[in-house]
């Protein structure tokens, strides 16, 4: 994504200096294989190979030929307030048009509640997702809320796609625009709004709200009514009567008598040749959880269920997500747990309309089995070689999306918690019952990065990232690493650092709960950890800083501050709890910290802090960064701006008044004599975006282009200490990006 043109942004404020945008391009780190939840995928019906995967904080991405995959919102994550907020990458229903394929909505929104203080959008694109606009909704949506997998909640009438449903969260129902998706109005008839809450005591607001409608299906057989298809089927989450209908084109609606109960509809499918609605139930909405479900088939012309469970009894304690029908072998479909943890996840394939099922593993001699399906990673290596050695799961969790290619019966993918799985040979299940299984996530990036280190003379990127542990790239940013951080395994971490004398000393901290020691350091660039001795169980969470001899680790954690040395560990009372930490990366005995408008010192390798001076009127400290190779000279962020020390902190001078806020941080490698400073900063009050300056300060360039990064205060920076104006942004949601100037 190329700025062909220089632009000049600060045209009116003639007093500021000029702020040029420098012409920059950006590419994902490859950290492979997703990362991240894909609650759902959607194959176009009449034109193959259009294929959207929709993720729950890292936006849309589409389908290419050769199984990869490419994102689509970056340039609309970047809309309005999302400087500040970071809903558009948020995905929570895609619709891909059945009469025009070229067509394609998504409904974004992060929350539901208090956490995204803006209402939701439709975003629509007649280009296959190229360019956007967005339409506001007067409601929000929950991309990233529970129930997420349920869907789709978009749906295209298939007769007449100028009429778009969309499925409400939070009581607000049924909604309905017949101009394509630029407005909407409520369809009052449908009363429905749904009962179901995951933890009504959740007084955060975010397990309490209503999740509302889960889906939209069209009988595309039916009569028209007015130019729309007449029948029309609708999934509630709700225990009592989930399942309604129209026959008047949404005029009225009904529940669908004689529907089973006690259960929430995740998915609904329509089967035109059989006339057939095929439905998975969950007890619960998802994604983690699932103690019981059902299969059911509703056959239009008699109007009668059958209920087409694969299991029952004691074998049945689990929910079922994900429901894919075979357009071109009517009758051949496929259900698969939700979440079955333990031993893996199974998947179920039927021939005859649900009386039968055969399934991708089963119990041999306990505990062996025998499994129908071959399994690899050749684009994440590291999904296999970073399970941990007694975990089974390969097929995966959190499975709402699975999807047969309705032109290509071999065909198929789905979504877990961690990747999009799939194949080309589905046939062979009915045949030699051995189909190959593959992670085919490549090109998605939806990790939630934490904290970036980038070391002098290499590795270039250490990424501790959420859910997926992190990673070590060596030089090679566009490949997957082989492996993820082991040994210790923590499954989130969320500060890295390395020791400026000792360049490949690294250290990194995690917050997997409370499960023993949460800090571990790495004496060969991080290709191998070991445990850092003297970590205390029950420590975890936050940033790390490493001495610049590699002997002393500074950690600002969850609970408190302390100071990991000599195979022991103390509280550093000193320093109150959320401290932005720094390591001086010369002078092995001094570390630095800042909070609120206080700036302090140790010169005693972090046992004790001294409050040495105060940074103008700032009420936050948001990052602490220290020149690469001179003893010293410090930097810091607020949200007045950025300050500037030659002397360990003890005076500070404001770089550049025009910098009125200030996020992430780093100091890299120039073009001349100084270290390029890039900082996500906001000039007399415009939005936060990424800035450089070559020029320590004075004069700053935008380098962020048309691309979003999401939100300010989920920013980390890094950049090269030896390849000039290289710089890394990992983002909540989207990975990591790499830039370079041209
Ligand atoms: C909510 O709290 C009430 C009162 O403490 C309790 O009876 C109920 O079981 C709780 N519900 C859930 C779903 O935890
Ligand atoms: C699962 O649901 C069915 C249908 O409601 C019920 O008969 C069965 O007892 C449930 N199983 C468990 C383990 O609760
Ligand atoms: C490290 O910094 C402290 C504090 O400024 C200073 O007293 C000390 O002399 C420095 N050490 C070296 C080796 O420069
Ligand atoms: C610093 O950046 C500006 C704007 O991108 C550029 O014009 C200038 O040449 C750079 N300075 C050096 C020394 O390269």
């Amino acid at each position: 994504m190329r700025l062909l043109t220089l632009e000049f942004a600060c045209l009116l404020a003639a007093a500021a200096p000029i702020s040029v945008a420098a012409q920059y391009t950006w590419k994902n780190v490859k950290f492979g294989g997703g990362g991240g939840f894909v609650p759902g995928i959607v194959f176009n019906p009449t034109q193959k190979g259009v294929v959207y995967a929709r993720t729950d904080i890292g936006g849309l991405y589409k389908l290419n030929s050769d199984d990869s995959w490419t994102p689509l919102t970056d340039a609309i994550a970047h809309d309005k307030t999302w400087h500040i907020k970071r809903h558009n990458w948020g995905v929570d229903a895609v619709a891909t048009d059945p009469i025009d394929p070229a067509r394609v909505y998504a409904a974004l929104g992060m929350y539901t509640h208090s956490w995204d203080p803006d209402n939701g959008a439709i975003a629509r694109s007649s280009d296959g997702g190229a360019t956007w606009s967005t339409f506001d909704l007067p409601f929000k949506v929950g991309g990233n809320m529970p129930g997420r997998g349920m869907g789709e909640r978009l749906a295209i009438d298939p007769n007449n796609n100028h009429i778009i449903y969309f499925g409400a969260r939070s009581g607000n129902g049924l909604w309905k625009s017949t101009n394509q998706g630029q407005s909407f109005e409520k369809v009052t008839s449908f009363t429905s709004v749904g009962t179901y809450v995951a933890d009504p005591n959740d007084s955060s607001g975010y397990n309490s709200d209503i999740q509302g409608l889960a889906w939209i299906e069209f009988d595309s057989t039916s009569a028209l009514v007015g130019g729309a298809t007449s029948r029309i089927f609708v999934g509630v989450a709700d225990k009592g009567e989930s399942v309604f209908y129209s026959e008047d084109a949404g005029q009225t609606w009904s529940a669908v008598p004689n529907q089973p109960q006690g259960f929430l509809p995740h998915k609904g499918k329509f089967q035109p040749s059989e006339k057939a609605l095929y439905l998975t139930y969950s007890d619960t909405s998802g994604p983690y959880d699932g103690g019981n479900g059902t299969v059911q088939r509703f056959d239009i012309a008699s109007s009668t269920w059958t209920d087409i469970t694969p299991v029952s009894g004691e074998d049945l304690f689990f929910g079922f997500g994900g429901l894919a029908l075979d357009m071109q072998k009517p009758g051949t479909l496929m259900v698969v747990t939700l979440n079955l943890w333990w031993p893996d996840a199974q998947i179920y394939r039927s021939v005859d309309s649900g009386k039968t099922w055969s399934v991708i593993w089963e119990w041999g001699a306990y505990p062996d089995r025998t499994l129908y399906y071959d399994y690899s990673t050749p684009k994440a290596p590291w999904i296999i070689t970073s399970r941990g050695a007694d975990d089974t799961k390969e097929l995966g969790w959190m499975i709402e999306s699975l999807e047969i290619n309705p032109l290509d019966s071999n065909h198929w993918l789905y979504g877990t918690g961690l990747t999009i799985y799939g194949g080309h040979d589905l046939t062979n299940w009915d045949t030699t019952h051995k189909v190959t299984i593959e992670s085919l996530a490549d090109g998605i990036e939806e990790t939630s990065v934490q904290a970036l280190a980038s070391v002098p003379g290499g590795p270039a990127l250490l990424s501790a990232t959420g859910d997926v542990g992190g990673y070590t790239h060596d030089n090679d940013l566009t490949k997957s690493p082989e492996v993820a951080w082991i040994n210790p395994s923590y499954a989130t971490n969320t500060g890295v650092d390395y020791a400026g004398n000792k360049p490949q000393s690294a250290v990194r901290v995690g917050n997997s709960g409370s499960e023993g020691n949460q800090i571990a350091v790495s004496s060969d660039g991080g290709k191998t950890w070991a445990e850092l001795q003297g970590g205390v169980a029950g420590t975890s969470g936050g940033k790390v800083a490493l001495s610049a001899d590699a002997d002393s680790a500074l950690w600002s954690a969850s609970s408190g501050v302390v100071v990991v040395r000599s195979g022991s560990q103390s509280q550093v009372t000193s320093l109150p709890t959320g401290a932005a930490i720094a390591s001086d990366k010369r002078n092995g005995t001094v570390f630095y910290a800042g909070h609120g408008n206080r700036f302090f010192l140790s010169v005693d390798s972090g046992s004790t802090f001294t409050s040495v001076s105060t940074l103008g009127s700032a009420q936050a400290v948001r990052d602490v960064v220290v020149n690469p190779t001179l003893a010293g000279d410090v930097w810091v962020s607020t949200d007045d701006g950025i300050f500037h020390s030659t002397d360990y902190g003890k005076t500070f001078k404001k770089t550049d008044k025009s910098v009125t806020d200030a996020y992430a941080l780093a100091l890299g490698k120039g073009p001349g004599k100084y270290w390029n400073v890039y900082g996500v900063i906001s000039r007399n009050g415009s939005p936060i975006e990424l800035f450089m300056s070559n020029d320590t300060g004075k004069n700053w360039n935008k380098i962020q282009g048309t691309r979003g990064f999401g939100a300010a205060g989920g920013i980390f920076l890094a950049a090269s200490k030896d390849t000039s104006g290289l710089v890394f942004v990992g983002t909540n949601g989207r990975g990591a990006f790499y830039g370079l100037p041209g």
